[in-house]
């Protein structure tokens, strides 16, 4: 009975309907509304895309201006949320500082909180609109102070005449500075890293928007939830395990017996393998390019030799062949980061920051769908059928 329903990891069942990307893993075909990934990392921008997959559409002068001018003015972050921040115990992993501050939020904001305002709260777009520009504008705020916090440093007021990107890596590295411009080439390098990671239909993290929202909860409470969920190593977290990885093989010598490890299923090749691409990720592809311009500024990352030779023996092996596993997104991104001075830990903040938009396209997108109804899976009862209480003494 309900068996028939049985689905486990939601392999084959599509709970929403979307117009925010298009993926055809068979392909490696990666669109947001439309735009192929790989032109909106060579010709567009964080700030551009972000609005694109918010709104619909490309934003004309003014509508970017006014994007950026909303972000900006909601870059700041409760002085009470910082402390928060700068409290957490010194070994505390960033992802989780990260959930904590997006969940404070939800504290900070009744105003946009269905719990008080009833579940009407979200039909104005005028609130709707505030809290997008609240949490896409905090987040970079947020993310600072809590790499700050891993340095021992205090955060620092985000300046407004920078871009978004330029501001991030502002905050992180200025010490305070006001005078302090980051690099444009490496600001440019990570803006087409948050292009990339900005959007990715109906992954692990924005299904778990999708499914929070459902229950009317507010979408701080929400977002937070996802970062929950992309906190996992199968999941954002596989960054952070891929350089982890790479410094445990040591050498390339060491592959070959790395590799029988993974097929003996010791392991698994963090970086390798997805639900929905069955060939090369094309953000994986983009990336492996971007690392070489990124090297040319800051030096060649010694572990790309063992990144690429790993590829190369997995590539060529039947075991991934058969089971179609190439590189995806968290491949080389870790060694990009690693490049530009981020530690480890700290990676999947880097890809928590540009899928706010994504996350929050989803839930615009929820809201106006009149289909939306609370999530509330099924599930394949396999327990005992029916018993009756038996009084502690007479249990054996
Ligand atoms: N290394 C070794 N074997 C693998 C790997 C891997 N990375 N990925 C999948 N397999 C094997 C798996 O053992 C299974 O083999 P068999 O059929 O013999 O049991 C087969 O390939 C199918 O894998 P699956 O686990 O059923 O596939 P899934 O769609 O449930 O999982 C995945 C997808 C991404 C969780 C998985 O490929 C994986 O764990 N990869 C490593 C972690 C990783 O890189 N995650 C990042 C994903 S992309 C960006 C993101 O979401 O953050």
């Amino acid at each position: 009975k309900g068996l028939k329903l049985y689905d486990p990891g939601y392999l084959n069942t599509a709970p929403v309907r979307s117009k925010i990307s298009y993926i055809d893993g068979d392909e490696g075909i990666l669109r947001y509304r439309g735009y192929p990934i790989e032109e909106l990392a060579e010709k567009s921008t964080y700030m551009e895309v972000s609005y694109l997959i918010m709104y619909g559409n490309l934003p004309t002068k003014n509508q970017l201006a006014d994007w950026e001018f909303a972000l900006s003015q909601h870059s700041a972050v409760p002085q009470r949320i910082l402390d928060i921040i700068q409290t957490m115990p010194n070994d505390a992993h960033p992802m989780g500082v990260l959930v904590n501050a997006i969940s404070a939020l939800s504290i900070f904001h009744p105003d946009a909180n269905p719990a008080f305002q009833g579940l009407d709260v979200y039909k104005s777009k005028q609130v709707r609109d505030k809290q997008i520009a609240r949490i896409i504008g905090k987040i970079t705020t947020i993310a600072a102070a809590t790499y700050l916090r891993l340095a021992g440093r205090p955060p620092v007021l985000p300046s407004k005449n920078l871009s978004y990107t330029e501001n991030f890596l502002y905050m992180l590295d200025s010490m305070g500075n006001r005078s302090y411009k980051p690099n444009p080439r490496l600001a440019r390098a990570l803006d087409i890293i948050f292009i990339l990671h900005a959007e990715h239909e109906m992954n692990c993290s924005t299904a778990a928007t999708r499914h929070l929202s459902s229950s009317g909860v507010d979408v701080f409470t929400a977002i937070a939830g996802a970062v929950g969920a992309l906190y996992g190593p199968l999941h954002g977290g596989a960054n952070e395990a891929v350089l982890k990885m790479l410094s445990e093989i040591g050498t390339v010598e060491n592959i070959p017996e790395f590799i029988e490890g993974v097929k003996a299923r010791k392991r698994k090749l963090s970086g390798f393998g997805h639900r929905v691409y069955k060939n090369y990720d094309p953000r994986a592809k983009v990336l492996r390019k971007l690392a070489d311009e990124v090297f040319s500024i800051v030096g060649r990352d010694p572990l790309i030799e063992i990144a690429v030779a790993l590829e190369k023996v997995a590539l060529s092996d039947e075991f991934f062949i058969k089971r179609k596993l190439y590189p995806n997104v968290d491949f080389y991104s870790g060694l990009i980061y690693r490049a530009m001075g981020f530690p480890p830990e700290f990676f999947t903040v880097l890809f928590a920051i540009p899928r706010m938009a994504g996350y929050l396209a989803h839930w615009r997108e929820s809201l106006d769908d009149p289909d939306t109804k609370i999530m509330r899976p099924q599930q394949a009862y396999v327990g005992e059928w029916l018993r009756h209480y038996m009084p502690i003494n007479e249990r054996s």
